[in-house]
C-alpha cells in the first residue's frame, strides 16, 4: 500500500485508468473500524484498485471541541489497511486540502435542513466540499459510503447528480457490534458505563420501526421511542424522525420506503443510527 500525501501523487491513478482498471474510493476520517473495512471489501470486490482517504476534514465539525477530541491514529489506520488490499492511501495534510486563499464552499438545499443539519451548523458545507474535492482529485469512478450516515449518504447522491461528477455511490450497510451498537469512531470515547447503555439506541429504532409497521400511531410511537431512550440512560435526544428514504421528507403515514433516524447524547459523546421502515 502506497501513501500520498499531496493531489500530485494521486497521478498513478491515471495509470491505472489507462490500462483499463476501476478505481474506487473509499473516504474516512481515519480512526477505523470494522465498519469502514467492510467498505474497502465491498469497494475491493467491485474495483480493480482501491483508494481510502483519511482526513480529519476541520470544516465539517460545528464545534471546536468536538475536532480537537476526534481520534487520530494514522499509524494503526494504515497497519489496519494493509492486509486488505488497499492500493493507495490519501492521507493529505490540511494545507493541501484548503491552500490558502481557499474559497469555495459546495452547499446542497434541501436535504440538509432538519435533523443533522439543524443541530451541526455547517457541517454538511463541509462534508459536501470534502467530498466533492476528492471525487475530483481522484478521478475514481465508483465511491463508498456507510448507511449509518444516511442523511450524508443521500446528500452525496445529490451533489453527484446535480454537478454531474461522473462517479457512481455505493451505500453499505450499518456495521454493528453484537448488541446491536452501530460501530463509529465516536464509540471509543463512550465510558464503561456509556457503552453498556449505548444500545439502546439502535433498540427503540428497532422496536419504534415495528410497531410503525403494526400500524399504530406515529406521534405516539416516536414519542414512546424518545422516552426509551432516555429511560435507559441517554441524557437527550436531539432528533428522531420518521423521513422519506431518500427525499428525506418527513412522513405522516406509512406507506412510501422510509427511514426512522435519531441523534442522542450519552455523557459527552453524540451517537446517531437509522433503520429502515
Ligand atoms: O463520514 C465521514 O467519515 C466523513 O463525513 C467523510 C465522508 C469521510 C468526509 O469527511
Amino acid at each position: 500500500m502506497k501513501i500520498a500525501r499531496t493531489v500530485a501523487d494521486l497521478r498513478i491513478v491515471s495509470d491505472w485508468q489507462r490500462s483499463g482498471q476501476t478505481v474506487a474510493l473509499v473516504p474516512t476520517m481515519g480512526a477505523l473500524h470494522a465498519g469502514h473495512l467492510s467498505l474497502v471489501g465491498r469497494a475491493r470486490a467491485l474495483c480493480d484498485r482501491v483508494i481510502v482517504t483519511l482526513f480529519v476534514n476541520p470544516r465539517q465539525f460545528d464545534r471546536p471541541e468536538d475536532l480537537g477530541k476526534y481520534p487520530r491514529s494514522e499509524e494503526r489506520d494504515s497497519a489496519m489497511l494493509e492486509p486488505c488490499g488497499v492500493d493507495l492511501l490519501f492521507a493529505p495534510p490540511p494545507e493541501e486540502i484548503y491552500p490558502a486563499g481557499f474559497a469555495t464552499t459546495v452547499s446542497v438545499a434541501g436535504l440538509t435542513s432538519g435533523m443533522c443539519g439543524d443541530f451541526r451548523p455547517g457541517h454538511f458545507d463541509g462534508m459536501a466540499t470534502i467530498v466533492t474535492k476528492l471525487f475530483l482529485m481522484s478521478r475514481a469512478e465508483r465511491a463508498f459510503f456507510g448507511e449509518k450516515d444516511w442523511q450524508q449518504l443521500q446528500i452525496v447522491r445529490r451533489l453527484v447528480q446535480d454537478l454531474n461528477i461522473p462517479i457512481e455511490i455505493t451505500g453499505c450497510p450499518t456495521v454493528r457490534e453484537p448488541d446491536g451498537l452501530a460501530m463509529s469512531s465516536r464509540n471509543e470515547r463512550l465510558s464503561p458505563g456509556d457503552r453498556s447503555i449505548a444500545p439502546a439506541l439502535f433498540a427503540a429504532l428497532t422496536h419504534a420501526a415495528k410497531r410503525l409497521q403494526a400500524g399504530e400511531e406515529i406521534e405516539d410511537i416516536l414519542f414512546a421511542a424518545r422516552k426509551q431512550i432516555t429511560d435507559a440512560g441517554f441524557d437527550r435526544v436531539e432528533y428522531l424522525e420518521l423521513r422519506h428514504h431518500t427525499t428525506l421528507e418527513p412522513l405522516q403515514h406509512i406507506g412510501e420506503p422510509a427511514r426512522l433516524l435519531a441523534a442522542a447524547w450519552l455523557g459527552p459523546v453524540r451517537l446517531i443510527d437509522n433503520v429502515p421502515v
